[in-house]
């Protein structure tokens, strides 16, 4: 292992726990990184040191400190995610709370109303708009696929006059893999749309975002990354962000709000300042910052290869276990981080290998995410019902595959 790699690795405490006396395998990141110290330590110490007002609402040295604190954290996000700017990044909870800023802020038209979708869409993208389009406010249009990827071609002819928004995984977290996102970006803006992608799986493992290959709006989640949860950020691309109607409202995003005609003329402010009401999660954001400092400090390019050679050595393992078939193609695996596997063997029941792992090893457990994983549309589209995801990070090694293909092994000899 890489030394940069292994030094990282001292950073996730939780790889040392043990449950009910057994040691963990933790092969669940594409759900949730564990969390890093340093990212933890950073929350602790803003809580702690500073933990007051702040958001430009209050006027004392502390509110300033606290403020110069959050945007020294959005100038790190920004350079992070690809953003031309601070000011073009929007803190969020994640890609959830994002995709739901930016359906319900979306300028729509009865002229441009039309998002189109690719069927590797987590329902924290899709359903935002599905519920657009139920209320009859837009046109939902989901592209098929082809091989468990988007079908270009259909994308393709789907993108026209009247679409709004394109929307598309980077990477998807029930097949794994990687999307490219160039010719998308051009068919979206040849067509006067917008391409906006979920970074999720992308950005813990390749470093950056979507805004990086084209896109003019991204996403990602902090806790994917080892950040601490209720975190992550949208960007928005300036001349887009000036045209979004803030969706969630409140404190910290008004100009002025003045009486008119027996009702209220609310004025909002401007940019990213308008889309974040309320007092904000000032300590998380810090934890954020020191979270993608520490992985940065490693090497995106360490981490890839790293993850890259772990789900190689997966598909290697997984091509000699009769029983089981891999989802995908390796070459664009191998672009991601994690392998999804059906069950084809008679008597195979995955809900009860998921308990096999969780209950009947010695010494341990294999923690692994089985089911839809939120990706119904995938589901749907190509008739897969549910998969056995390992999904890899940083701190994973060749063992915990090994553990896990003898687990395997073990529960196939047993039916
Ligand atoms: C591809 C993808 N998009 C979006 C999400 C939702 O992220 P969050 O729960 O952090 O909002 C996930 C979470 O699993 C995901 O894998």
């Amino acid at each position: 292992m890489n030394e940069k790699i292994s030094s990282l690795k001292k950073e996730f405490p939780a790889l040392k726990e043990t449950f009910g006396g057994k040691r963990l395998v933790y092969l669940d990141s594409a759900c949730t990184a564990l969390k890093m110290k340093c990212a933890a330590d950073e929350q602790r110490r803003h809580l702690l040191a500073l933990g007051g007002c702040g958001g430009k609402r209050s006027f004392h040295s502390m509110a300033a400190a606290m403020e110069e604190e959050f945007y020294g954290a959005r100038a790190k996000v920004a350079a992070f995610m690809g953003a031309g700017s601070p000011e073009e990044v929007v803190f969020t909870s994640g890609v959830t709370d994002a995709a739901n800023l930016l359906a319900n802020s979306f300028p729509f038209t009865a002229a441009r109303n039309q998002v189109v979708l690719s069927p590797l869409e987590h329902n924290a993208v899709f359903l935002p708009f599905e519920r657009l389009a139920a209320a009859g406010k837009i046109k939902l249009r989901v592209a098929p696929l082809k091989g468990l990827k988007p079908d270009p071609e259909a994308l393709g002819r789907l993108i026209g006059k009247k679409t709004a928004l394109v929307c598309l995984t980077h990477a998807s977290n029930i097949f794994g893999g990687r999307e490219e996102l160039a010719r998308a970006a051009d068919l979206a803006h040849a067509a006067g749309a917008y391409l906006f992608t979920d970074d999720a799986q992308y950005a813990p493992t390749h470093g950056g975002c979507g805004a990086l290959h084209g896109a003019d709006a991204c996403a990602f989640s902090g806790h994917k990354l080892g950040a601490p949860y209720g975190t992550g950020a949208l960007y928005v691309k300036r001349e887009l962000l000036a045209r979004l109607r803030p969706w969630r409202v409140g404190g910290g995003t008004v100009e002025d709000v003045a009486s008119c005609g027996g009702g209220f003329r609310v004025k909002y402010l401007g940019g990213y300042q308008g889309f974040e009401a309320g007092v904000q999660n000032y300590a998380g954001v810090a934890g954020l910052a020191a979270a993608i400092a520490r992985l940065e400090k490693c090497g995106f390019g360490n981490i890839r290869e790293h993850v890259c050679g772990l789900v190689g050595g997966a598909l290697e393992g997984l091509a000699g276990v009769k029983g089981v078939k891999v989802l995908g193609k390796r070459e664009d695996l191998l672009e991601g981080s994690l392998v999804s596997i059906t069950a084809e063997k008679k008597g195979f029941s995955v809900p009860d290998f998921n308990l096999f792992l969780d209950h009947q090893l010695k010494g341990r457990f294999i923690a692994v995410r089985t089911g839809r994983h939120c990706a119904d549309l995938a589901c749907l589209s190509s008739g897969v019902r549910e998969t056995i995801r390992l999904s890899y990070f940083a701190y994973n090694t060749h063992a915990d595959t090994e553990a896990f293909l003898a687990a395997l092994e073990l529960y196939l000899s047993s039916l």
